[in-house]
């Protein structure tokens, strides 16, 4: 698959890691829809790539279906003739509303509430857009000699394989444990399936952390948004690429730095 002259829905990517994709599948001559709930910083990045570049076409809300079947319609008559490629979810949330409260003396366990809020955002609203994609899809002519009809790149997170954070960790880690069988459903239509696992990276997610987070063995520091972007450009681009996860974490180990949860 190619970047340049094709369309990709791009989820969360009014905000750290998925902006920085946005702008990368722009730097290769390729097409973004923004699906993002933040209005203001969707318009800002569709504005300052270019509105021909980078759509925006309104908050979405990837946990509302017709909300996300909208937004694809919409974008997909703005952008006509431009052949729909892919998408890249980033989009998350790693605190829930101060209103969804925990449970137990301290209340620090995760309560019912917090729970359906992180697999209601981050698993859930993850496959709504990857299924509403690929039932778009699945209708391309091929792209190639290998017969791609598509990509699907989804973010899961190192705390879903290290088993770290009882709602933030279980649903990241359904979204991982999606990636083989979705692949496996959508191998017979030509589409692809891959999902990233970042370790910490230096995006606004982490602003609630006093001090930010500990830096990776190698190299010594956290992520930078465009070493997710540059993996992605990989993946599109490597056909052999697919029902994997892929850690990119410069070697951080969760436990080596958590003790309970
Ligand atoms: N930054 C890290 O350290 C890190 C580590 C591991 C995994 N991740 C994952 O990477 C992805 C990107 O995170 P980030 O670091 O760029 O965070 P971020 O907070 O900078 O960006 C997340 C974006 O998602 C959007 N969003 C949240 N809920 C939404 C919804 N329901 N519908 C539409 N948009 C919604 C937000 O408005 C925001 O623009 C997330 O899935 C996150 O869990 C991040």
């Amino acid at each position: 698959m190619k970047i340049e002259g094709n369309l990709f829905v791009v989820t969360g990517g009014a905000g750290g890691i998925g902006k920085e994709v946005v702008r990368t599948i722009v730097a290769q001559k390729g097409h973004a829809v923004i699906f993002d709930l933040n209005a203001a910083f969707g318009k800002t990045v569709s504005e300052e790539l270019g509105e021909k570049n980078a759509f925006f076409p309104g908050s979405v809300d990837c946990t509302d279906e017709a909300q996300v079947e909208n937004a694809l319609e919409v974008s997909l008559k703005y952008f006509e003739g431009v052949p729909l490629a892919g998408t890249i979810v980033c989009h998350g949330v790693l605190f829930p509303p101060p209103s969804l409260t925990g449970y137990g003396p301290t209340g620090m366990l995760t309560g019912y509430k917090q729970f359906e809020f992180y697999v209601k955002v981050n698993l859930l609203g993850c496959y709504l857009v990857a299924q509403k994609v690929a039932e778009k899809l699945i209708k391309n002519d091929p792209f190639n000699e290998d017969n791609e009809r598509g990509i699907i790149i989804t973010t899961t997170s190192i705390s879903a394989l290290d088993g770290t954070m009882v709602g933030y960790g279980t649903a990241k880690s359904g979204v991982a444990g999606l990636t083989l069988p979705l692949a496996k459903e959508l191998a017979p239509h030509g589409i692809r399936v891959m999902s990233i696992a970042p370790g910490p990276f230096d995006t606004p997610i982490l602003d609630p952390f006093p001090g930010g987070s500990p830096p990776c063995p190698f190299p010594k520091r956290i992520g930078k948004p465009h070493e997710f972007a540059d993996l992605c450009v990989s993946i599109i681009n490597n056909a052999m690429l697919n029902g994997s996860v892929i850690r990119l974490d410069g070697a951080f180990r969760f436990n080596d730095y958590v003790d309970n949860n």
